[in-house]
């Protein structure tokens, strides 16, 4: 294990330094003591493997579905502490990012590692945004998809299918194509995003217009009807600038894990993407702010919060956008939405589901049931009603969050190949199957 401490992990202290920093495990099988190194307040796995009852045993393993309390990985991008509601990016806290950051500059600070200069934020911003146009026969297949097609789907299989007109993407430890794809994967998001939205709608699409910021051309080939130059609502330019931010990073969560396993096996940073962007779609994960918009609507009202609160608790349905792997207290990245939200309302008028979503966190917030299992509102709760009044459908929502998470997810890919200690993921298994039988001939079966 890497000797240097991470930055997302405290340092240890020097009243720690003069204790035996080991384990001592005994295996009461055997009787037999062993000890184990302890680095970062984690020990190796590979280190149990000595632990065996003789010589022709395997050794010892952890047993840990769905990696509850297993670090995959060493990362210097995101620290989270969920229990006291911190995330910060780079060391950067989240809320001065959302306060005096921007979309594009965050996303230098997740690859790059420090805040650009001037002149590195004005060279970074010029190369993407001159990499926002796709290939026109990239359009062509947008277009065979049907009316109603869901713009996850369809951004997902259209990432995957830039890795057919980039065959360069294959030649990942060179820096520079990696950093080549970085400004198409980045650049080309809200261009797939706001084609796949206009296909939806029958209309015409929209060309990326590079006078425009990230997040303003976005908009620009989201809503630009007959307008000769269009010029985005600053209010909702920045709000979803804010919410890009936001959606940047998350350290191991479901799809970077994913990006992170797919990229081991040396796969092109596209097909690896596409992976990434699919385990985002499900509704546990980025698919979260559509179920959660959908939850409030089947409500309806006000009056019938408790009685559906009453069946979030029977275990019948879930309280959708509440609950975190991580967070055991409020998600900080919600409690600025939740700010940005009454901004966009004041432009575009109070969303109606919003009364309902506050009487559910207020009821969730004070049931014993959401205290005891620290049940709060995390980043999907109030997004989907801000991207609502804004004119989203639903179905886009997802796609909102995949735009600006394809940075975090470069960031931990690139770092996972630079990671002398990683390796093709490939976890081990308890195998309780049946032993070796004899094949029976059809005939003989019963
Ligand atoms: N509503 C009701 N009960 C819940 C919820 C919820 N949203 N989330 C967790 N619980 C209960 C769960 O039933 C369990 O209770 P018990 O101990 O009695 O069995 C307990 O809380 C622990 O839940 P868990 O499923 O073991 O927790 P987890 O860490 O595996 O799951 C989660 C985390 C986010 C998948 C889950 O909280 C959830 O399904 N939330 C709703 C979906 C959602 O909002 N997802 C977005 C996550 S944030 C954005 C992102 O990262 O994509």
């Amino acid at each position: 294990m890497d000797s240097a401490l991470p930055t997302t992990q405290p340092k240890t202290g020097d009243a720690k330094s003069s204790r035996r920093e080991t384990l001592t495990i005994t295996d009461n099988r055997t009787g037999k003591t062993y000890e184990v190194p302890i680095t970062h307040d984690t020990i190796h796995a590979n280190d149990l493997r000595k632990i065996k009852v003789d010589d022709g045993d395997f050794g010892m393993m952890s047993y840990d579905p769905a990696y509850s309390n297993t670090a995959s990985c060493i990362s210097r991008v995101t620290y989270i502490d969920g229990d006291r509601g911190i995330l910060r990016y780079r060391g950067y806290p989240i809320e001065e990012l959302a306060e005096k950051s921007t979309y594009l500059e965050t996303a230098y600070l997740l690859l790059r590692g420090e805040l650009p200069t001037a002149a590195q934020l004005k060279e970074w911003q010029y190369h993407v945004l001159h990499h926002t146009y796709i290939h026109e026969s990239i359009k062509k297949f947008l277009d065979g998809f049907h009316y109603d097609a869901h713009p996850m789907g369809m951004l997902i299989s259209t990432i995957a299918g830039l890795s057919t007109f980039y065959p360069d993407a294959k030649h990942i430890f060179d820096a520079e194509s990696r950093k080549k794809q970085t400004y198409r994967l980045i650049g080309k998001m809200p261009t797939i995003a706001a084609f796949a939205y206009r296909h939806t709608l029958g209309m015409p699409y929209v060309y990326p217009d590079n006078q425009l910021n990230y997040t303003g051309n976005f908009l620009n080939m989201l809503f630009r009807t007959s307008e000769t130059s269009y010029q985005p609502n600053p209010t909702l330019e920045r709000a979803l600038d804010v919410l890009f931010i936001l959606h940047a990073d998350h350290e191991q969560n479901c799809s970077t894990n994913t990006i992170r396993g797919v990229g081991s096996s040396h796969v092109d940073p596209f097909s690896a993407s596409a992976a990434a962007t699919a385990a985002l779609y499900g509704p546990l994960h980025g698919g979260a702010n559509e179920e959660a918009l959908r939850m409030l609507m089947e409500i309806g009202s006000v009056q019938k919060v408790p009685e559906f609160i009453k069946r979030v608790k029977a275990g019948e349905v879930r309280l959708m956008g509440f609950g975190h792997r991580i967070y055991k207290n409020y998600d900080p990245r919600a409690r600025i939405i939740k700010k940005i939200a009454y901004e966009v309302f004041e432009l575009m008028g109070k969303n109606p589901l919003l009364e309902i979503a506050l009487e559910c966190e207020r009821i969730a917030l004070e049931d014993e049931y959401f205290v005891k299992r620290k049940l709060y509102p995390n980043v999907d709760f109030y997004t989907g009603l801000i991207y609502q009044s804004m004119g989203f459908p639903m179905t886009m929502f997802p796609v909102l969050f995949a735009i600006p998470r394809m940075s975090g997810w470069i960031a931990q890919w690139e770092e996972m190949l630079l990671d002398a200690e990683q390796k093709i993921a490939r976890p081990r298994q308890v195998y309780l199957g049946y032993d070796t039988r004899s094949y029976v001939p059809l005939e003989q079966r019963a």
